[in-house]
């Protein structure tokens, strides 16, 4: 299910490196990334554009996994970069990502995050309410600038995703609704003014989503709109961004269709809108996230605690949990996981993986077959590259693990695990 392999140990093999080895090296929790998935997903991406011949501009949402390395490779595969914070901003030009392939988003950006925007000449803002307008225009104005700008417009769809990572519903806190006039209104604001260069429309409809209907439905929908702006204002969009949300296989459970039939039937869709308008091709812009990091990466733990309750449950507890892997707490997120170290055994019972924080939800996988647990095995849970580092969070003081990235069979530490001393390094003494 997963596109890890076995070699002759019977340990798990990612990126050519022995799971194994990288947890005695490392330690753990550890996450380990195969780099070549990671650039392999972002070509999926780019040669199908360009196969189609369509102008596009591929995107990494960096709020799926931001660090220097992962960046510096999305600068060597020719991604554009999504950041929503000063500090997905701030790490963008640490890599030294090229800024005028960075777009910033956000429902709520602040002052100074638009004026870091804008003093560093990012390639686009999306704009996404009222207040935001009237902060980008006065800012222009102030440096004397002009930038291209989207709208983010909230179609009123419902995708079949998780409540939580639902986006495009009628009710929902992200962007300019179309169904109301507030799309419209701020359209006028936009078009045609001194500094702004609007140049079209964005939409995401959420995350982790399989049917490729609710994106098409999705991009019907702005095209009502852009129907109605061309015949009453004239305007013709340069840029379509149809947002990111394509989802990936956890568990045998999903099965999604490859990324290049995605990105056809996308297209395809847009192509016909087009003609019916009779206005030239947009830009196509997308912004995948968990697409391009999910199943790269994977999480190593180290098996502790066993505990045993007869006719009920086998509980095996590891050296993780919420704090490096939230989603299964947040959204009852399923994962798959193996022994690293009896990754050929074959399972001979369920078991229950349990995370180490003092928090009864703190589960990471219920009822998991596996061969028989001891004390010592590496749990490798699977898929974890996606929002996995990045909600890692220091609930009960657990300090966030380290991160390797392997390519070609070499490892190498990208993400330093945190000391004792980064956890208490912002406390101040009250004696
Ligand atoms: N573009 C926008 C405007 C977004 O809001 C998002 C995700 C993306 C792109 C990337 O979506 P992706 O391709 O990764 O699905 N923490 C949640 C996911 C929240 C996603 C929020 N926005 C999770 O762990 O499932």
């Amino acid at each position: 299910n997963h596109p890890f392999e076995v070699n002759d140990k019977g340990h798990l093999v990612i990126g050519g490196a022995d799971a194994v080895e990288l947890a005695q090296k490392y330690g753990t929790p550890l996450y380990v990334y195969d780099v070549n998935i990671i650039r392999n997903n972002c070509k999926a991406f780019i040669e199908t554009f360009d196969k189609m011949e369509v102008t596009a501009k591929v995107a990494y949402a960096s709020k799926a996994f931001s660090s220097i390395a992962m960046l510096q490779i999305m600068k060597q595969e020719n991604m554009c970069l999504d950041v929503v914070s000063e500090g997905e901003l701030y790490t963008a030009l640490q890599a030294e990502f090229p800024t005028e392939k960075i777009h910033l988003h956000g429902n709520n950006k602040s002052l100074n995050e638009l004026r870091m925007a804008i003093e560093n000449d990012i390639g686009c803002i999306v704009v996404d309410n009222f207040r935001e307008i009237e902060l980008i225009g006065r800012l222009l104005k102030e440096y004397n600038k002009q930038m291209d700008v989207l709208m983010r417009v909230t179609p009123g769809i419902e995708s079949k995703t998780h409540q939580y990572i639902m986006t495009g519903n009628e009710d929902s806190k992200f962007g300019f609704n179309l169904n109301n006039g507030q799309a419209e209104e701020a359209f006028k604001l936009l078009w045609n003014h001194e500094f702004i260069k609007f140049k079209g429309l964005h939409c995401h409809i959420g995350s982790q989503i399989f049917e490729t209907d609710r994106f098409l439905i999705a991009t019907e929908v702005l095209f009502q709109e852009l129907k109605n702006w061309k015949n009453t204002y004239g305007f013709i969009p340069e840029v379509l961004n149809l947002g990111g949300g394509y989802g990936i296989r956890y568990t045998s459970e999903e099965s999604p269709i490859s990324y290049d039939i995605y990105v056809k039937e996308l297209v395809t869709e847009v192509k016909k809108h087009v003609q019916m308008l009779a206005i030239p091709m947009p830009e196509i812009w997308l912004e995948p996230g968990r697409a391009i990091a999910g199943n790269a990466g994977l999480t190593l733990y180290t098996v502790g605690a066993i505990k045993h309750i007869p006719g009920i449950r086998n509980y095996v507890s590891v050296d993780g949990g919420m704090t490096d892997n939230l989603r299964p707490a947040l959204y009852q997120a399923k994962y798959e996981a193996v022994i690293a170290n009896k990754a050929s055994a074959p399972p001979i019972s369920e078991v229950s993986i349990a995370g180490k924080c003092c928090e009864s939800g703190d589960m990471l996988i219920w009822d998991l077959p596996l061969p028989k647990v001891d004390h010592g095995d590496i749990l490798a849970v699977f898929s974890t590259g996606a929002y996995g580092y990045s909600m890692a969070n220091h609930y009960n003081r657990f300090a966030k693990p380290a991160v390797v990235f392997v390519e070609d069979s070499q490892d190498k530490l990208v993400v330093k695990r945190e000391s004792y001393q980064d956890i208490i390094s912002h406390d101040l003494s009250y004696e």
